[in-house]
């Protein structure tokens, strides 16, 4: 269970390759701006992509999709449903996600967590001990809630979901704001948002947020 992160783009997009070791088969994870730098290490790794898996459907997360689908149409894009009609245009292979579902693709065993609150239909996925939280949860920081379909209420209980997750965990969040990478222990002690979901100050996090 391995897993490459990518800056890529205007925005510190963090894009994402997990896969696994013995088989090769592969996911990418928001795959925005650079596309062919995906591929290329993809190609160079010998790994086979099984599908494309998106945290939510904003712009900066999702306008590299096509370079993927384009080659192969039935490609399958996963995306939860209350975010799909943001998406411009929908792949053919696309398909919605559910939360608590444990996704299959080749011999990937995915995990869905539905945490909305940026967006409707904003996704975390947990995969090889990671938790890739798109714009949901940054290091140190959470996603804005001041968007068209935002909602701070909501982000709230995701929070609370995120909270429960095990120390050990490691965040791989969707823009390098504050940093790249860090581990839900971490996040708990020194993310104020996180802090304060998980001592259920649900005003003081609607305040924080607003
Ligand atoms: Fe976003």
């Amino acid at each position: 269970m391995k897993r490459q992160q990518f800056k890529l783009g205007p925005m510190d997009n963090l894009s994402y390759i997990i896969w696994d070791e013995a088989s090769r088969e592969a996911a990418v994870i928001d795959p925005a701006w650079e596309p062919a730098k995906l591929a290329e290490f993809m190609k160079k790794e010998g790994l086979q992509l099984q599908c494309v898996l998106l945290t939510h459907a904003h712009p900066d997360h999702v306008n590299g999709v096509d370079f993927f689908t384009g080659p192969t149409p039935e490609l399958p894009v996963y995306l939860h449903e209350a975010d799909q009609f943001m998406l411009p245009e929908k792949p053919r292979g696309l398909k919605a996600v559910a939360d608590g579902e444990d996704l299959k693709a080749g011999t990937l065993a995915i995990g869905v967590m539905h945490t909305p609150g940026h967006t409707p239909g904003s996704v975390c996925y947990r995969y090889g001990g990671a938790v890739f939280t798109g714009d949901t949860l940054f290091i140190g920081e959470c996603g804005r809630v001041d968007l068209p379909g935002s909602s701070a209420e909501d982000l709230y209980e995701s929070f609370v979901k995120l909270a429960a997750l095990p120390d050990g965990e490691a965040v791989c969040p969707g823009h390098s704001y504050n940093g790249d990478k860090s581990t839900f222990g971490v996040q708990k002690e020194y993310n104020l948002y996180l802090k304060l979901a998980r001592t259920g100050r649900r005003e003081d996090f609607l305040k924080a947020v607003g």
